[in-house]
């Protein structure tokens, strides 16, 4: 007989018990039910939606005998999924009930400067904030978290993130999977790990500081190992990394083919077939499976390879890792679905260079001595984040080129916000199914640069800016984000 104390083995060596996080077994066995996250569509009025959410604290059972203290939006851990159309003018309204000053930022979304949510627009604990703008971007998968200076990281281990998943009409027209929480599912993928009371073990080594933030305990939603029931046998998963520092590489344990059929910005021209997909903090991947077969696959996270320069990082700072499913799909009950996913998907324009109006570089690096221990030295051109300084100026509707230059050791997700961007080139390795669509957020392995092609909306604020920076948490609260305005 199976019992709890089967599923979780605390490491109970009194010497252990106060330096090591809580260690888990490795059940071969899925048995938590797969959590999705409610949706929250707000209160429609014509074109007009009203959100009404809440940032709050409580208790969540993530472990089969802890409790958890964690942060949620309109629930007590992670955020609810929230979902707009194109042509939506949205009214969120954010009430702050932590002790803690907080803010949200809207990930991937194009609007106005002061309704994006940043280190700009902090609601102190009790208050509420008011962020309205009109949806002006396709169907996409986009998220909302924590931008709070100098506390992003913490803030969204503890659990202030969630999905914002837009429509429109040309994704409403294709036969795609889109029965939220049915065949259309929403995938968090975050880690954690935990002390012995049962409470989230944040930073607690330098590596932690300089890696960022990785737990060893991979949650789905939420969940640890949980077991979708599959009730269709094509089935969406919409995966968005929101885990402070890991890098995925996914892969179901049969080696199956799926096809990527969106990124960070929308859906791709046409699916991709691939049996593997790599996915950076804050990305979104969307991808279609065929679980027909009527079997149960899990999708499993592969560590970096020994020749990437993340995988000797890790290795050489004595981080072995071994593969780990993150889910099980039971598909032993699947009605077939009569749809097949459809041979064209978007209509993507080729940038055009020739209307080019600036070209920037921007060179990540981590300093490395004594800055680093303080918790510093994280830089982009040479300089830390500091919240009075504009760094860049960009022009409304105009188009410019951007060099993103990694000099350091480490590979980093880069993030710009307000934009949907394209990469036109990577110097080292090749590019992902997914960056062949609309990014947000790019990797930047060491040594390599990649080429952006963007196009900034019509926003216009001389005053406010918008941030880019490193979407490592830990990078980003350690100063390797910058401001821009568009003026
Ligand atoms: Cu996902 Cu500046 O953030
Ligand atoms: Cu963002
Ligand atoms: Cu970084």
């Amino acid at each position: 007989m199976t019992t709890r104390r089967d599923f979780i083995k605390t490491t109970l060596t009194t010497m252990a018990a106060a330096a090591s996080p809580l260690a888990l077994a490795k059940p071969e066995t899925f048995r938590q039910p797969f959590q999705v996250p409610r949706l929250n569509a707000g209160q429609r009025q014509g074109r007009d939606v009203y959100f009404d959410l809440t940032v709050q604290s409580g208790t969540s059972r993530i472990l089969p005998n802890k409790n958890t203290h964690t942060w949620g939006i309109n629930q007590n851990f992670l955020g609810t999924t929230l979902k707009a159309k194109k042509g939506d003018r949205v009214h969120i309204k954010v009430k702050n009930t932590l002790t803690d000053a907080t803010t949200l930022h809207w990930h991937g979304m194009k609007l106005p400067a002061r309704m994006d949510g940043g280190p700009h627009q902090p609601i102190p604990s009790g208050k509420n904030w008011l962020s309205e703008y009109e949806i002006i971007q396709p169907a996409s998968t986009l998220w909302y978290h924590s931008h709070q200076m100098h506390e992003t990281g913490p803030q969204v281990y503890q659990g202030l993130a969630g999905l914002f998943i837009l429509e429109d009409k040309h994704v409403q027209s294709l036969p795609l999977p889109s029965e939220y929480g049915v065949d259309d599912i929403p995938v968090i993928l975050q880690d954690r790990d935990f002390n012995h009371d049962g409470s989230f073990r944040y930073i607690s080594s330098m590596h932690d500081r300089m890696a960022g933030k990785q737990g060893s305990v991979m949650l789905v939603n939420g969940v640890y190992k949980p077991l979708l029931k599959a009730h269709k046998s094509l089935i969406r998963l919409r995966i968005l990394n929101g885990s402070n520092a890991r890098i995925y590489h996914l892969k179901f344990n049969d080696q199956r083919d799926f096809s990527v059929i969106a990124s960070d910005g929308g859906l791709l021209r046409q699916p991709i077939q691939t049996n593997m997909v790599r996915i950076a903090p804050a990305e979104r991947v969307e991808i279609v499976v065929d679980v027909s077969d009527g079997t149960m696959p899990m999708l499993v996270n592969h560590p970096p390879e020994m020749t990437s320069g993340m995988g000797m990082m890790r290795r050489m700072m004595g981080n072995r890792e071994q593969a780990q499913a993150l889910f099980q799909i039971d598909a032993r009950k699947v009605r077939p679905t009569t749809t097949t996913i459809p041979k064209t998907l978007a209509n993507i324009p080729v940038p055009n260079l020739s209307q080019v109006s600036a070209t920037r570089t921007m060179e990540l690096e981590m300093q490395m001595g004594p800055q680093m221990m303080r918790g510093g030295g994280m830089t982009i051109n040479g300089k830390s984040m500091d919240i009075q300084r504009i760094d860049t100026v960009v022009q409304a509707n105009s188009s410019e080129v951007w060099r993103i230059k990694n000099t350091s050791m480490l590979a980093h997700p880069f993030h710009i916000h307000n934009v949907q961007f394209q990469v036109l080139e990577r110097s080292k390795t090749p590019l992902q199914p997914h960056e062949h669509g609309f990014k947000d957020t790019v990797l930047v392995y060491p040594n390599e640069t990649v080429t952006l092609y963007i196009q900034f909306p019509k926003f216009r604020d001389a005053k406010v800016p918008y941030m880019y920076h490193c979407h490592i948490l830990e990078h980003e609260d350690a100063g390797m984000m910058g401001q821009f305005t568009v003026v």
